[in-house]
């Protein structure tokens, strides 16, 4: 059990490079499951959500071989033209992502068999907007032994509208739809980057999508896609992270290969506590030069502000000057983080989705857990503004979606070192 042990009091400054989203990657692998023959996805990030993903696609039939060019990962998956419609428990209870295969699995082999993801640290994930959306093109949904059976005999266009901008749900009802009879109209679509995204390779696999980019998708279902090459969208949440690093520490951090319009609200946050912030072409620069000012923070689907920046904001905010409340509105359970870094002596009281967050001049390191990938890095941040060492459990969350973190941060001065544990023991 590994823990990242980190020494308080670095100011990052520098460069670091960002590349594939997470959210997105694990999406467009599964979708090259829709057409049979290779799909190439560039621009991978290497996280070890993508080798379980890997491990899923090849356990229904795949090949898939990664290589790079350049500076720039890749994996094509070869895909089959019969596919076993299976994946297994302990596969998907390691990635909740993987439930994505359910909609290209459905509208490609008319069924599908996969576990039902269970527990989630950040709250809990019902799929009802899943189900009801499938049920509507009139798949038959079961949950029998764990597991999601999910049967097509005719997979057919239908109306559908969404309680909430659910992402997940948006994808496997689009992903089914794209194979269906006739056209699929989806209101109330999430509209993320990752969403566009994945619109993107659909279409250049030969699919029929209107609407992209809005929250009302227009899927005409065609006979058969094709494979294709694609490059991720850039990881906006690991981009925002080292935002929120670089108001922290009073750093100053250029951040490339990120676009920097797909963070409008949180780079607007910056701006209010106190930061320049330069808009490239590649990328962006943040520098944070005196103690950051206190900001709120509402979470909501895009283009609200990310859930998944909440609690690297509220590391920031734990050494900002000024009181902040934080509005979660997406996952409640991820307040589970305010107790870690309650721990390091942040003042955090939390009330249901809000909490408020009065800004101290500095923490303290202590042993804390991460409970989930967010919560990990806005740890590791924390104990970058911390007296003394702060040692963060439980990184193997971390390692899920950000590539050789603890590397990044030496590059831009941080003392953060992989150990063994020593406080937590075996
Ligand atoms: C995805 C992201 C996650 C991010 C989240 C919101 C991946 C792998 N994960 O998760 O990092 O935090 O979007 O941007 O891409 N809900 C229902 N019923 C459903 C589906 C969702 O009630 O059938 C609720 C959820 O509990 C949550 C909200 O809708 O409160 C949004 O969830 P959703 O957008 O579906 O998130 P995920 O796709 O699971």
């Amino acid at each position: 059990m590994d823990v990242l042990r980190v020494v308080g009091g670095a100011r990052l400054d520098g460069r670091v490079d960002v590349v594939g989203a997470k959210n997105s990657v694990l999406k467009l692998m599964a979708a090259s499951l829709l057409a049979p023959g290779e799909t190439t996805i560039g621009n991978l990030p290497a996280i070890s959500d993508v080798t379980i993903m890997r491990q899923l696609l090849e356990g229904m039939g795949c090949g898939a071989s990664e290589s790079r060019v350049g500076a720039v990962d890749r994996v094509t998956i070869d895909v089959p033209d019969t596919l076993d419609p299976e994946a297994p428990y302990d596969l998907v209870r390691k990635i909740r992502g993987s439930i994505c295969v359910l909609g290209p699995l459905i509208a490609r082999t008319g069924r599908a068999k996969v576990a039902l993801p269970g527990g989630d640290a950040i709250g809990t994930r019902p799929l009802d907007m899943h189900f009801a959306g499938l049920e509507k093109m009139g798949v038959e949904i079961h949950i029998e032994h764990g597991y999601v059976v999910a049967d097509a005999p005719e997979l057919r266009g239908a109306s559908i509208w969404l309680d909430f901008p659910s992402v997940g749900a948006t994808e496997n009802i689009m992903t089914a739809a794209v194979l269906a009879k006739g056209t699929t109209v989806i209101d109330n679509a999430a509209r993320e980057p990752e969403i566009v995204d994945l619109c993107r390779l659909l279409v250049s696999m030969g699919a029929q999508i209107e609407g992209i980019g809005t929250s009302t998708l227009s899927i005409t279902g065609v006979e058969a896609l094709h494979g294709t090459s694609h490059d991720a969208v850039p990881d906006r949440i690991v981009a925002g992270t080292w935002a929120m690093a670089a108001v922290a520490t009073r750093g100053d951090i250029t951040v490339r290969g990120a676009q920097a319009h797909h963070l409008e609200i949180a780079l607007d946050k910056v701006v209010q506590a106190g930061g320049d912030v330069d808009v490239r072409a590649d990328g962006f620069r943040v520098r944070m030069d005196d103690r950051p000012k206190s900001f709120d923070v509402v979470t909501l689907p895009y283009p609200g502000l990310a859930t998944d920046l909440q609690p690297q904001a509220i590391a920031a905010l734990s050494v900002a000057e000024g009181t902040a409340m934080i509005t979660e509105n997406l996952f409640e359970a991820r307040f589970m983080f305010c107790d870690e870094i309650a721990r390091m002596g942040a003042d955090v009281r939390t009330d249901g989705h809000h909490a408020v967050v009065r800004g101290r001049e500095k923490l303290s390191g202590a042993p804390v857990r991460a409970t989930d990938i967010r919560a990990g890095v806005g740890l590791v941040i924390a104990g970058l503004v911390a007296d003394g060492v702060t040692e963060v459990a439980e990184i193997h969350h971390i390692d899920r979606g950000y590539v050789r973190f603890e590397e990044q941060l030496r590059a831009l001065g941080a003392d953060v070192t992989r150990v063994e544990s020593s406080t937590f023991g075996s």
